[in-house]
């Protein structure tokens, strides 16, 4: 069974450490909810990767296409996404189609009943009449963690699946870019004591606050938080960071740390969450890969980007073989894979096929 949480409310679980509140997401000692990338370890993060590369093979055949999606047939999800996407309901949605699940989806309030006055988290527990899986992208930090909360307490818990919560998070990204970072370094030494640079709004974006997080998990990485002052990275990260002993330097000049690193990880400006318009005030070319850097990017350094992008990579820069942004897209797709089957414990049939 779920971990029923008695004893505890809300307001205490939420203010828990990351760490303190990862038994609340596993069933039988397994994942069970995916809500933040502080409930994962070092293990479970080769699984994953090791499974996805396994999962990768299997689909090249169309005997392996067909074991794939006989996995779950039968199961149902709804994608709840309250937020624009384009990669990750896509791919989500492509993952569940893999293995057989059969999606729903809501992807504006305007059409639910939440137009009516429902609250939001009475419109989640309906979903968890219908379906097997609940995948939700929300504005609301938190919100996520609050479902997987909520739905720990009903006679037939659902798993969720944290697709992106607004400024907070994105669990499911981290872990597509810890698989994508796992390839490219597969021959060079893995991911252990590399040094990667996080380029424009820190202090906004969710899939580096993520990513940085899952970094605690390799030893002898450093990190260069590269960013205009008004968009450092947040300070509860930064704590975080100092407390598990992670390297990191604050920096605003990108030319200066390109030619010592394996990885540039490039993002956008976060201007959906301006509150008057202040990202105009900030001039962001300066966080710009710009097309003279390729000279002095290492030869077996990586340029990813969650994507979408505007400006900051220019087009050009897609066909050297440093850039893995379209790679990390592909990624995506067969992490989500991974993590379905393993939350609907069909890891172990995987390993055995
Ligand atoms: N990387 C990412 O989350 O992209 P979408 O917003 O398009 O899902």
């Amino acid at each position: 069974m779920a971990k029923v949480i008695k004893g505890i409310d809300w307001e205490t679980f939420h203010k828990l450490r990351g760490s303190e509140k990862k038994e609340y997401f596993i069933r039988d000692e397994k994942i069970f909810h995916i809500i933040m990338p502080q409930q994962f370890d070092r293990p479970f993060l080769d699984e994953i990767c090791e499974l996805t590369s396994k999962i990768r093979g299997i689909a090249k055949g169309n005997k392996g296409i067909a074991f794939l999606q006989s996995l779950l047939q039968g199961k149902r999800a709804m994608l709840y996404f309250v937020q624009p996407s384009t990669r990750t309901f896509l791919s989500f949605m492509a993952a569940c189609q893999i293995l057989g699940i059969q999606c729903s989806d809501v992807r504006d309030t305007a059409t639910s009943s939440e137009m009516k006055g429902e609250w939001q988290e009475d419109t989640v527990r309906t979903f968890s009449s219908y379906v097997d899986l609940i995948v939700m992208r929300h504005p609301q930090a938190g919100f996520a963690e609050r479902i997987a909360f909520l739905l720990n307490q009903i006679s037939r818990p659902v798993p969720v699946i944290n697709a992106g919560s607004g400024k907070d998070q994105h669990p499911t990204q981290a872990l597509l870019d810890i698989y994508t970072l796992h390839r490219s370094f597969e021959n060079y030494g893995g991911i252990d004591g590399k040094k990667i640079a996080f380029v424009g709004d820190l202090r906004r974006g969710r899939t580096v606050r993520s990513l940085a997080y899952l970094l605690r998990n390799y030893s002898d990485v450093t990190l260069y938080f590269v960013a205009p002052p008004e968009l450092q990275l947040g300070e509860d990260l930064k704590e975080y960071l100092r407390e598990q002993q992670v390297a990191f330097e604050e920096m605003d000049r990108l030319e200066e740390v390109i030619p010592s690193v394996d990885a540039v990880y490039m993002t956008r400006i976060q201007d959906e969450y301006d509150e008057a318009g202040e990202s105009k005030r900030i001039d962001y070319s300066a966080y710009y890969f710009k097309k003279e850097y390729l000279k002095i990017l290492p030869p077996n350094a990586i340029i990813m980007h969650p994507l979408p992008r505007r400006d900051e990579i220019p087009v050009e820069i897609d066909a050297d073989k440093r850039a893995m942004y379209w790679r990390q897209v592909r990624n995506g797709m067969w992490v989500r894979v991974t993590l379905i089957a393993t939350i609907f414990l069909k890891d172990k049939d995987i390993k055995e096929y």
